[in-house]
């Protein structure tokens, strides 16, 4: 079995499709240890509920960031995890942190990278006219939201779109894709190598796999 740790900042939907799917569609992969660095997260609830450890780590204990991603590493590689996942996470990491991981981390993001890095993609997406909106799983490496993508959802967006609509669309998206991509990386298929996602052996192209 597959060790997994996810982390988490907020509501935690990604991390419930992805313990759901533990045992289903990812049949060799367990979530053994969620962490947050927000105490109110509600996915922290939704671990216990699963009796999975459910960790909150508080920033404001450590003086920079360096020292909190030591800590945060340190409690991480207690459970040995074979994959790490960032699952709205919303925390710059260190360098260190990064490199520590590197090759074993992959991160969802709301849009179709690369375009909207950062925050406030929905809102982003419709001021620009866009009709094309989604949600992109990536590596992650030191380049913020700049990884190597592995896959991406499109969804279409509408003249009557808000942030919270298009939000809801790309996240029934991303509760289907991420454990997808996660089974892929448990099952062995899925790895990085010199920046670039492969799968089956194959280097995956700039929008990752494309099926058409
Ligand atoms: C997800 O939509 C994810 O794409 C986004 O946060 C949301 C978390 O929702 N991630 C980022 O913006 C990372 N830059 P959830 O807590 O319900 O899974």
């Amino acid at each position: 079995m597959k060790r997994i740790v996810v982390l988490i900042s907020g509501n935690g939907s990604n991390l419930q499709a992805i313990i759901d799917a533990c045992g289903t569609r990812i049949a060799n992969g367990e979530v053994t240890a969620v962490f947050s660095n927000k105490s109110d997260a509600y996915g922290l609830e939704r671990a216990k509920q699963s009796d999975i450890d459910a960790r909150f780590i508080d920033p404001k204990a450590f003086e920079n960031r360096d020292l909190f991603d030591t800590e945060l590493m340190s409690q991480i590689d207690r459970y040995q995890p074979d994959l790490i996942v960032l699952a709205g996470y919303m925390r710059i990491l260190s360098k260190e942190f990064v490199a520590h991981y590197l090759g074993k981390m992959i991160n969802i993001h709301p849009s179709l990278l690369p375009k909207y890095t950062g925050l406030n993609t929905h809102k982003r997406a419709i001021e620009a006219g866009d009709i094309e909106h989604g949600t992109s799983v990536h590596f992650v490496t030191e380049q913020l939201d700049g990884g190597p993508v592995i896959l991406q959802a499109k969804v279409p967006v509408f003249s009557e779109d808000t942030p919270e609509t298009l939000n809801e669309r790309v996240q029934t998206q991303e509760h289907d894709i991420y454990p997808l991509t996660v089974n892929w990386f448990v099952e062995g298929r899925l790895s990085m190598t010199d920046n670039n996602a492969i799968l089956d052996g194959k280097v995956l192209g700039e929008s990752g796999y494309a099926s058409d």
